[in-house]
């Protein structure tokens, strides 16, 4: 495959990147498009897996067909032979009538599998014999379907140490293992942590309206030997967070260093990137904090609207279902990593255990309940910081610890003019 190739897939799928690894990924992805080989994705969380099937897809014969991603880990484990393989009515208690899953849907299309090492072992052994034979069963049937779909699957995890824990079936990672791609940590990629810094700076400068963010030389430094635990999704959340908070758009060493949380070494010890723990340093990740509930907050509530999207849909389904919700069916959080300098802030888990109604349940009490304390509680603080300080804006900022901008967004988010 030519240079010129890869350029032009990394400007379509806005890729960027010129390290050779990554460069040795597309490649492959390229070359084995027109095939109908399984193809496995593994590299740490963040470091960009998802476009591989999407570019695999889009070469292939099967572009005109479905592509469905399925993101394995959060499908609860009662539903997910429903979800892949369909189901028939009466199946089980709610199942009012036939349904097709995604393997009917992408008929003559492409499966991504996301975290493929959550499947269950009882999904694994209906994956395994799609991959060996086309041939399916729906859940309550006996009746044998035939497919036609190409499977890419991706995993952050150590198949291989799955295996030897008896959690992934051996024969089924062979499988699904017939082409490797294997997509570098961001930590490897020197010059290319710079290039991504520029290019996600300057879209949420544009997202905005604010001008660009930029490093200094020894922030620079820093941000290329920085180890990114997180990859990719954390340098463009944490590039967000520094074109949100800094009024100052020119970022020194020190600033960034309050938005890069301490990695541990080896030893155990964390490392630490910043010299000093200084009261600006408190202020922001204070800041950062109250963006990261805010986003925290926001995901949660579109979490429970999707739930009960798809609640609502399962009550109105007719007669065939279509797995409609299919490509968009999950999103994964931006936030699944949540780069903060309080190193262990909680992580969003989306695999839900329990029944979905208790899971809405739950949703719907946490969302108000968070959002009535956390809202409440702001905002009488703002309220008595700015009567402490007789309006007086500025004053009333650095009482909170908080920017005077900040501090205006808030005025104005509830309503205290
Ligand atoms: N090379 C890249 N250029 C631009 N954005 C990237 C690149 N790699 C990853 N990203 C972005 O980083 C985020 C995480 O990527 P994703 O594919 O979800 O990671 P993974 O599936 O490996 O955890 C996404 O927002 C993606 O658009
Ligand atoms: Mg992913």
């Amino acid at each position: 495959m030519s240079k010129i190739d890869i350029q032009n897939i990394k400007l379509r799928f806005g890729i960027i990147g010129n390290y050779e690894g990554l460069n040795r990924a597309i490649d492959v992805a390229l070359q084995v498009s027109p095939t109908d080989l399984s193809v496995l994705i593994t590299g740490e969380s963040g470091v960009g897996k998802e476009t591989f099937p999407k570019i695999i897809h889009s070469f292939s014969r099967r572009k005109h067909n479905q592509y469905i991603a399925v993101n394995c880990g959060a499908i609860p484990e009662g539903t997910i032979d429903s979800e892949l393989f369909g189901h028939e009515k009466g199946a089980f208690t709610g199942a009012i009538s036939d349904r097709n899953g995604y393997f009917a849907e992408a008929d003559g299309g492409t499966i991504f599998l996301d975290e493929v090492g959550e499947l269950p072992l009882a999904t694994q052994a209906r994956l395994l014999r799609v991959l060996e034979s086309g041939e399916y069963i729906k859940v309550g049937s006996s009746k044998v379907q035939k497919t036609d779909v190409r499977i890419v699957a991706a995993t952050n995890v150590n198949l291989t140490d799955a295996i030897a824990k008896g959690k992934f079936r051996e024969d089924l990672y062979y499988r699904l293992n017939t082409v490797p791609i294997f997509v570098p940590p961001l930590r490897e990629r020197g010059g290319d942590i710079l290039l991504l810094f520029r290019k996600f700076a300057s879209d949420f400068a544009e997202k905005y309206h604010m001008p660009s963010i930029q490093l200094t030389a020894d922030a620079r430094h820093v941000l290329v030997s920085y180890p990114w635990p997180g990859n990719v999704r954390q340098l463009k959340n944490i590039t967000e967070q520094i074109s949100i908070i800094e009024p100052n758009r020119e970022i020194s060493l020190d600033i960034l260093n309050n938005y890069l949380p301490k990695v541990p070494n080896s030893s155990g010890m964390p490392m630490i990137y910043g010299d000093k723990m200084d009261s600006q340093q408190f202020h922001n990740e204070r800041e950062i904090l109250y963006q990261v509930l805010f986003d925290m907050r926001r995901d949660v509530t579109e979490l429970k609207k999707l739930v009960n999207h798809l609640m609502k849909e399962k009550e109105d389904d007719t007669s065939l279902h279509k797995p409609n919700n299919a490509v968009g069916y999950y999103h994964e959080p931006e936030r699944s990593i949540v780069p903060s300098p309080v190193n262990q802030l909680p992580t969003i888990n989306l695999t839900p255990k329990k029944t979905v109604n208790e899971y809405i349940q739950d949703t719907d009490e946490y969302v108000e309940e968070e959002s009535l304390s956390l809202d409440e509680v702001e905002k009488e603080m703002i309220k008595k910081a700015l009567e402490r300080h007789h309006g007086r804006r500025k004053l009333a900022a650095k009482d909170l610890n908080i920017s005077e901008r900040t501090l205006y967004r808030k005025i104005k988010e509830y309503d205290l003019e």
